[in-house]
C-alpha cells in the first residue's frame, strides 16, 4: 500500500505522542519507511529507544548535531521523504509552524521542506477552539498543510470535546490518500455499506442478511485505484478495507448523517442495504412479553440516502450510484429506479433466495445508465468491485 514510501514522521510534545508508536507499525506493516524526529516535549511522553525500535531507524532530536550535519544535513533530511507527518501536532508546534519560526530540529525541518505536510492536531479543547489557534489552523491550510482530525470524545486531561488526535488508523488512512497514485488520486468518493440496524428497544432491532461483502469490495477497489474512500458502514460481518477511512454507524438516520457530513465528493456509491422502516417510538426499556400479548409494532420511512444525495442542489456528487436489489424483473425495476432516486448509474442485481449472492462471494449485475443496459457475467464481488471501479475511473479521465 505504501511500498518503498518514506515519511518523516514529526512527534509532537502532547500525551497523545503514544498512539505514534502504533502508527509507527501500521506505517511499516504498509510498507513504508519511517525516519522519525522527536521534540525535546516529546521525550517527556514516549521514550526514543520506544519510538527508534518500533521505526526501525534512529530517531532525531538536536538541531545542531556536527555528526549527523556531516552524515544528513537538516536540508537534505527535510526533502529525502515523499511526505512530512506532524503528530501528535500540538498547540505550541501548529503556532511555531504557523509563525515561521524555525528554532529546533522538528521547526526547521517544517520550514526547510518542499515536500507535502499533513497534521494531526491534539490538545486540550480549549486550546483547539482558543482564537489564537484558529487562525494558526487557517494560516496552516492556507500554507497548504493537510489536516487530519482532531475528533471530539474523552480527553486525557478530564474535559470532554474536540482536541483528540485521530486514530493511528485514521492518519495511516490521510497518509495513503495524499500518497496514493492511480487515475482516482485526489478524488474523493463515499461508499455505504453493510446493513442498517434499527432499533425496537434496548436489545432488540430489525436489521438484513447483507454481509457488507460487496461495499468493502468497492471501497477497496476504488482505494486501488487512488481515490480517497470514505467508508460509511453499518454493522457488517466482513471487515472495512485498509486504508479507507471508516464511520461506523447503526442506523439509516446515522448513516444520512455521516454521508451528509463527509461530502463534498466527487462520487457516491450507495451500497448500503439500509432499511426502508424505522419503529417509529423506540422502547426506553426493554418490551416485557406479559398478558396484552405480542406488541404492535408502527413503522416510520427512513430518509433515503441515495435519492437525498442525488437531489442536493448544491454540492452534489458528479457520480452518484445506487444499487438495486430485485427479485424480479431486474431490468425494469433499476430503471424505475434511476428514475425515481435521480441518480446516475444503478447496479441491479437478483438476489432471489436461489441465486446465493445475499450473503454469497458472487455477483451477477446489470449495470444501468441513462445510456443503456450492460449486463455483467456472475464474477466474484472483488472483480465486480474493481470493474465499476474501472468504470467510475473511466468517467474521471481527462
Ligand atoms: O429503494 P431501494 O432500497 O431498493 O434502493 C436501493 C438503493 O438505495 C441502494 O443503493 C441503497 O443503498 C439506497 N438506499 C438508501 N437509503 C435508503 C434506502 C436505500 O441510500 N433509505
Amino acid at each position: 500500500m505504501l511500498d518503498g514510501k518514506r515519511i518523516l514522521l514529526i512527534i509532537g510534545g502532547g500525551i497523545a505522542a503514544y498512539k505514534c508508536l502504533h502508527l509507527l507499525r501500521l506505517l511499516r506493516a504498509a510498507g513504508a519507511s519511517v525516519k522519525p524526529v522527536m521534540t525535546r516535549a516529546a521525550e517527556e511522553f514516549v521514550t526514543p529507544l520506544s519510538v527508534a525500535a518500533l521505526a526501525g531507524a534512529p530517531v532525531k532530536t538536536a538541531l545542531f548535531d556536527l555528526e549527523d550535519e556531516a552524515e544528513m544535513g537538516h536540508i537534505e533530511l527535510s526533502r529525502a521523504a515523499d511526505l512530512l507527518v506532524v503528530a501528535p501536532a500540538t498547540a505550541d508546534l501548529m503556532a511555531r509552524m504557523a509563525g515561521g519560526i524555525a528554532d529546533d530540529l522538528a521547526s526547521t525541518l517544517l520550514l526547510a521542506t518542499d515536500k507535502p505536510v499533513l497534521m494531526a492536531p491534539a490538545m486540550n479543547v480549549r486550546m483547539w477552539q482558543h482564537p489564537a489557534t484558529r487562525r494558526n489552523l487557517s494560516t496552516l491550510r492556507s500554507d497548504g498543510v493537510h489536516v487530519v482530525g482532531p475528533n471530539e470524545g474523552d480527553m486525557a486531561c478530564g474535559e470532554y470535546g474536540p482536541g483528540r488526535m485521530a486514530e493511528p488508523e485514521e492518519i495511516l488512512a490521510a497518509i495513503t490518500a495524499l500518497l496514493a497514485e492511480g487515475p482516482l488520486r485526489g478524488r474523493h468518493v463515499i461508499v455505504t455499506s453493510g446493513p442498517t440496524h434499527e432499533p425496537i428497544d434496548p436489545v432488540r432491532y430489525i436489521a438484513n442478511r447483507s454481509s457488507g461483502a460487496q461495499g468493502a469490495a468497492i471501497a477497496a477497489a476504488l482505494h486501488a485505484l487512488g481515490a480517497r474512500v470514505t467508508f460509511v458502514t453499518g454493522p457488517a460481518t466482513v471487515p472495512p478495507p485498509p486504508g479507507v477511512e471508516v464511520v461506523r454507524v447503526e442506523t439509516a438516520q446515522e448513516m444520512r448523517d455521516a454521508v451528509m457530513a463527509a461530502l463534498p465528493a466527487d462520487v457516491m456509491v450507495a451500497a448500503a442495504a439500509v432499511a426502508d422502516w424505522r419503529v417509529a417510538s423506540v422502547s426506553r426499556s426493554k418490551v416485557k412479553k406479559d398478558e396484552k400479548g405480542p406488541p404492535r409494532l408502527e413503522l416510520a420511512e427512513n430518509p433515503d440516502i441515495l435519492a437525498d444525495v442525488a437531489g442536493l442542489s448544491e454540492g452534489r456528487p458528479r457520480l452518484v450510484i445506487g444499487f438495486a436489489a430485485e427479485t424480479e424483473n431486474v431490468v425494469e425495476n433499476a430503471r424505475a429506479k434511476l428514475a425515481r432516486k435521480g441518480c446516475d448509474w444503478i447496479i441491479a442485481n437478483d438476489v432471489s433466495p436461489g441465486t446465493g449472492i445475499m450473503g454469497g462471494a458472487e455477483n451477477a449485475v446489470v449495470l444501468v445508465t441513462p445510456e443503456g443496459v450492460e449486463e455483467w457475467p456472475r464474477l466474484p464481488k472483488a472483480e465486480v468491485a474493481r470493474r465499476l471501479a474501472a468504470r467510475i475511473a473511466e468517467e474521471f479521465a481527462e
